[in-house]
């Protein structure tokens, strides 16, 4: 006989919800889609928001209306007042949300159960998964956040036998865990065990959570928070299995999945395995033989190039590629890069940007910063595609980037970076460098590049030197 049962209305929703999602993601995968990408996927959450609301019996309106308005505040003066370099740790502290709210639906509904004596162990181990993960995320994404805005120390913080001390919380985490689905499976009727037990792992998780984000330095933080984010991704789909609701499930299975893959390619465009990001402690010890002194000079020759040397090189060029870092989120100087490249056009030269896969302090930073000046997005240039373009290159104007164009990633074995690709600036017919002073980038070292007899520096803040370049151009 055929099933002629169908699915709650719901459900349906959710499939709808499930569905934009993908879409939403998909369309994220480009700079071109990413505002439509993100609408959609917006548009899916309100669509499971209002369908739960309408289905939901236990729903105390005044509570859920106040929750939301409130809500909705934090979220748009957070969205709209956030600078550009302050964005990985708004998405910390969005992200830390998310595992908190896991944990504490998972504690809310292991109590429920608790009470009815209705706890199977399939049932108390998702509870208990969702826990666990979810406050491990929530108390690790607070750490981060704290050291991102420099409420606290952004180095990385070791003592003697962390790892052992880090095992041993493990252990209880997990020890707890399994007592707690062992004592609600034998004795249902006693409670406090259990209820020992599961906050027990849950404060073990906790304390792990933010243990192993001590080691960790400020600007490895972003590969942190993706992985806390794959996590938080985890505990909302275990929270789904506990709910029963799909959408969770797919949302969360959606997160984790993508923050596992954004992790793994982060630690591969740093050349950097994530066991390294979380136990190497990047930054703690300095890390190069090619060490700067202690006002950062390097003890190389470096040339330094005046304003009106370097827009003379520019306006003469056929092709000059504009290779963006960090420094210039720093400066905010996405808006004057772009009239100086307009400049350059406006006499003929063709402009290219290289975009380096970690760039920046977090992933896309140089697209969304460029997107935000309204640069054109076929001028920008993933590496593998710029990079043969280099030696057809008449100037390479590397605008407070360091790491990403390191040469001694290609050659010194003994450089934390060896092995990271990197922008082949170097094969450029002219390389000039915008930073203000000699100083190490991220990755503490010195860049090998400014020694190159076709590097030319010029010192100052990257904004008020491409200024002074527009303006030189318009000159020659
Ligand atoms: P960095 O190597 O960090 O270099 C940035 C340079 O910008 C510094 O050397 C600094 O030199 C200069 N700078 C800072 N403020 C400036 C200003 N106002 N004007 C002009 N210059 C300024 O940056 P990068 O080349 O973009 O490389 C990114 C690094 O971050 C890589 O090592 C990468 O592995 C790491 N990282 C990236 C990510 C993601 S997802 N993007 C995540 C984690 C880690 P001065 O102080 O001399 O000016």
């Amino acid at each position: 006989m055929t099933d002629t049962t169908f699915a709650p209305p719901i459900e349906y929703a959710y499939l709808i919800t499930g569905v934009l999602f993908i879409v939403g993601l998909r369309l994220l995968g480009s700079p071109k889609t990413a505002r439509l990408g993100n609408r959609i996927a917006a548009a899916g959450m309100l669509i499971s928001l209002v369908a739960v609301l309408l289905t939901s019996g236990f729903v105390s309106w005044p509570i859920l209306i106040i929750g939301l308005v409130c809500g909705a505040i934090v979220g748009i003066a957070g969205a709209q007042n956030v600078k550009m370099t302050a964005m990985p740790q708004m998405v910390a502290i969005f992200n830390g949300a998310g595992g908190g709210a896991a944990a504490m639906v998972a504690a809310a509904e292991f109590l429920t159960h608790l009470d009815a004596q209705s706890i199977t162990p399939d049932v108390s181990i998702t509870i208990l998964l969702s826990a666990v993960v979810g406050a491990m995320s929530f108390t690790g994404s607070i750490l981060a956040y704290l050291k991102l805005q420099e409420l606290m120390t952004g180095r990385p913080i070791v003592y003697a036998g962390q790892q052992i001390v880090n095992a041993l919380l493990a252990l209880i985490m997990v020890g707890a865990s399994v007592f707690a689905v062992y004592t609600c499976a034998t004795d249902p009727t006693n409670t406090t065990p259990a209820i020992v037990a599961f906050f027990g792992a849950m404060a073990a998780a906790a304390a792990l959570g933010v243990l192993v984000v001590l080691p960790i330095g400020g600007a490895d933080m972003p590969v942190i928070i993706s992985l806390l984010n794959s996590f938080t991704g985890l505990a909302a789909a275990t929270t789904g299995f506990v709910l029963s609701n799909n959408v969770l499930i797919i949302s969360g299975a959606l997160v984790g999945a993508s923050g596992t893959l954004l992790t793994l390619m982060m630690g591969k465009a740093m050349n950097r395995s994530v066991t390294n990001v979380l136990f190497g402690a990047f930054g703690a010890v300095a890390t190069s033989g090619a060490s700067s002194g202690a006002s950062g000079a390097s003890s190389g020759t470096v040339r330094e190039a005046s304003v009106d040397d370097v827009a003379t090189m520019l306006a003469y060029a056929n092709q000059v590629v504009i290779v963006p870092g960090y420094g210039m989120a720093v400066a905010q100087a996405q808006h004057s890069v772009r009239e100086l490249a307009d400049q350059l056009e406006s006499r003929g030269v063709t402009v290219k940007y290289a975009i380096h896969p970690v760039a920046g302090r977090m992933p896309g930073h140089m697209n969304v910063l460029l997107a935000e000046a309204n640069v054109p997005y076929p001028s920008l240039f993933d590496m593998e595609d710029i990079n043969p373009d280099f030696p057809r290159t008449d100037v390479a104007l590397v605008i407070g980037a360091n790491d990403v164009t390191n040469p001694a990633a290609r050659y010194d074995t003994a450089s934390p970076i060896y092995g990271m690709p990197i922008l082949d600036v170097d094969k450029a017919e002219r390389v000039v460098v915008l930073k203000r002073s000699m100083k190490p980038g991220f990755a503490g070292i010195d860049n090998a590049l400014y020694e190159d007899p076709r590097c030319v520096m010029l010192f100052g803040d990257a904004k008020k030197s491409v200024d002074a370049l527009t303006a030189g151009v318009k000159r020659v």
